[in-house]
């Protein structure tokens, strides 16, 4: 049982170092990545040693205890979507090779020339990219729902470009890594099966800050990362909805993802092996299995109520520093800020910051599109985690207060 943010943090090691100054960090990029929690960085190391063993091939006990804790972190992920089986689960490197995947395959499968793909305006690279590169191979439009001044989706737009009947996938943001806001992910599902379209979510800040039952919220595909949620970097997963998953063909081809092999012709392994080729990241896959142990371990009304004050207390504090511009004010928002000040270049308060041990994010944060909406080359961006604090944020202000009089 967890009984405060301070015990969270004593399972950190990052979050007891220091500075060559000896100044504790402060680390605002959760976003990016996760600080890993003893108990991953503990496993990965054992684990190297007494279950490094290339797995689903050796019928040695060595390859099958590798086995067993790759597949254990399926099951991990399974669990924490509510997936009704194992084999909707494919592991992958991270939410961005989920959606190349899936934009190969489906893109194989079901796309022709003159189809639809419809996104929001408030996509990710990852969440963008692959589905242009598919339109751009297969003639196939590449259409986007606006996102309004507040960062929050114009749902009726979303309708009325389904009902002209085109679109045959929708791929949106959960929660967009710029704007910080839960998006009615719910109400885009609805819409996009009610005009006979699949709709994919990019999981990757909402697996964190909202997380998902893909049972409840019936999207055919969802994608995330392990690395954003505590688990080693290079894990990522992929969710499929077996009916659909079963329909789509391998990408990429090689061990593992084979029933037969002749020297004329392949058949092809069932879900999820399929789409694993190769040998795959296995032990740091494994590790999906203690992180997402820790991270509903740390699901406690406690680290929502600090969360919720944290979010409340930057906006509010935010919002008082003249020339201030946060990018993504409305809706349900979490404990991620995107703002830029004015006269003020993004790169010189991360800089600075950075100087006063504070990390945060500036720059285009892979959403370029995003920010020239908003009229933006880049900005900062604080994300915090279960591990922080009031009193960092605090800090954060305070330093930020300093920092804009040095650059004013
Ligand atoms: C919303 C969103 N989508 C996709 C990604 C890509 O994730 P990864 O770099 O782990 O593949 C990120 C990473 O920040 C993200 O925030």
């Amino acid at each position: 049982m967890i009984r405060d943010i301070e015990q969270i943090r004593s399972f950190f090691p990052y979050l007891q170092s220091a500075d060559s100054g000896g100044r504790t960090l402060i680390y605002f990029d959760n976003a990016a990545t996760t600080q890993k929690p003893r108990i991953v960085i503990n496993a990965v190391s054992r684990w190297l040693v007494d279950a490094n063993a290339n797995v689903h091939r050796a019928v040695y006990g060595l390859a099958a205890t590798a086995t067993e804790h790759y597949e254990a972190g399926r099951e991990a992920a399974r669990a924490l979507i509510n997936a009704a089986s194992k084999d909707e689960i494919v592991l992958t490197s991270g939410t961005t090779a989920s959606i190349n995947l899936l934009a190969n395959v489906y893109g194989q499968r079901y796309i022709k020339p003159g189809d639809e793909i419809l996104l929001s305006e408030g996509e990710h690279h990852s969440n963008l990219v692959p589905w242009q590169m598919l339109c751009e191979r297969t003639g196939a439009r590449l259409r986007y729902f606006p996102v309004g001044e507040d960062g929050q989706w114009d749902l009726e737009a979303a309708e009325k470009i389904l009902a002209e009947g085109k679109v045959r996938m929708v791929s949106a943001a959960h929660i967009s890594n710029v704007l910080g806001i839960v998006n009615p992910v719910g109400e885009l599902t609805a819409l996009a099966h009610r005009y006979g379209a699949h709709i994919h979510l990019d999981g990757a800040q909402g697996i964190v800050h909202a997380g998902i039952d893909v049972q409840s919220i019936p999207c055919d595909f969802y994608s995330f990362s392990g690395h954003k949620i505590y688990a080693m970097t290079g894990t990522g997963v992929l969710y499929g909805r077996r009916s659909l998953l079963e329909t789509l063909p391998p990408w990429m081809g090689g061990g593992e993802m084979v029933d037969t092999v002749t020297y004329g012709k392949t058949t092809y392994a069932d879900i999820p092996l399929r789409f694993e080729a190769g040998t795959p990241n296995f032990l740091a896959a494994a590790t999906l299995r203690p992180a997402i142990d820790f991270a509903t371990s740390v699901r406690i009304p406690q680290v929502h109520k600090n969360e919720e004050e944290m979010t409340e207390y930057l906006m509010r504090e935010l919002n008082s520093i003249g020339g201030m511009r946060i990018i993504g004010s409305g809706g349900k928002k979490v404990p991620l800020i995107s703002f830029n000040v004015e006269g003020v270049h993004h790169s010189d308060i991360a800089t600075l910051l950075d100087k006063m041990g504070i990390a945060v994010r500036s720059g285009q944060m892979c959403s370029e599109p995003l920010l020239n909406k908003f009229g933006q080359t880049g900005a900062v961006r604080v994300s915090l985690a279960a591990y922080n604090t009031m009193r960092e944020c605090e800090a954060f202000i305070a330093a930020l207060h300093r920092v804009l009089k040095m650059l004013k």
